[in-house]
């Protein structure tokens, strides 16, 4: 078993229950004894983050290219940090992350997907992705859907096939309308799995 802790990524469209999930896992990866921390991307808190958040909420407007760099750069920002932690034997889980980058920015008009991943070329890669799936018309009716930018069923229904070329077969799917228990446990168990099977090394997006 490897010394260091795992990178954990969870994706998949807004209103899937990713903060929620990611959160939860933490907890319950603490109380097996299990160090773990949360890390949230868009990371809101720095200087770019904030730039980030007033876009998201119409405060600002910037060109797609920028927002998609500065996306980006609120994850390059925080990569030091995240080698140090798994390093000490931290495990993170990720509540989004460059694939939410790829995603988003390559569903709109004029960017593709190769333009997309570039930016984010060189950053960890994730020992594990959990894809959460639904309907993009049922996570509509989930609370608080429509208060920032890209949540709109068309945009999402974009977004979502942009994921599909995306997925790669070691991506765990997960289904998002199961009950949150039965999603816990779900990834509680593949965790528990995957940091039994980790290796030492860590590699690098996008190989
Ligand atoms: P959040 O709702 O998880 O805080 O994410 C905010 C929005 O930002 C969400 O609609 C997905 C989008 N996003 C991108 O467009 N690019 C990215 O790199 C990330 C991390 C999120
Ligand atoms: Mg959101």
């Amino acid at each position: 078993m490897a010394t260091r802790g795992a990178l954990i990524v969870l994706e998949g469209l807004d209103r899937t229950g990713k903060s929620t999930q990611a959160r939860t896992l933490v907890k319950n990866l603490n109380s097996k004894g299990i160090l773990a921390e949360l890390q949230i991307f868009p990371d809101r808190t720095t200087q770019i983050g904030k730039v980030i958040s007033e876009y998201l909420s119409h405060a600002r407007d910037l060109d797609d290219r920028a927002i998609h760099l500065l996306f980006s750069a609120n994850r390059w920002e925080k990569k030091n940090a995240m080698v140090s932690k798994l390093e000490k034997g931290i495990s993170l889980v990720v509540d989004r992350y460059a694939f939410s980058g790829v995603a988003f920015s390559s569903a709109k008009p004029g960017l593709s997907q190769e333009w997309c991943r570039q930016p984010d070329v060189g950053l960890l890669k994730p020992d594990v992705v959990f894809f959460l799936t639904a309907d993009p018309e049922t996570l509509k009716q989930r609370g608080g859907y429509g208060e920032e930018r890209y949540e709109n069923v068309e945009f999402q229904k974009r977004v979502a096939a942009e994921y599909s070329e995306l997925e790669d077969p070691s991506w765990i799917r997960v289904d998002a309308t199961w009950s949150a228990e039965r999603i816990a446990e779900h990834l509680l168990t593949t965790v528990e799995n995957t940091m039994r099977a980790l290796p030492e090394k860590m590699r690098e997006l996008w190989v």
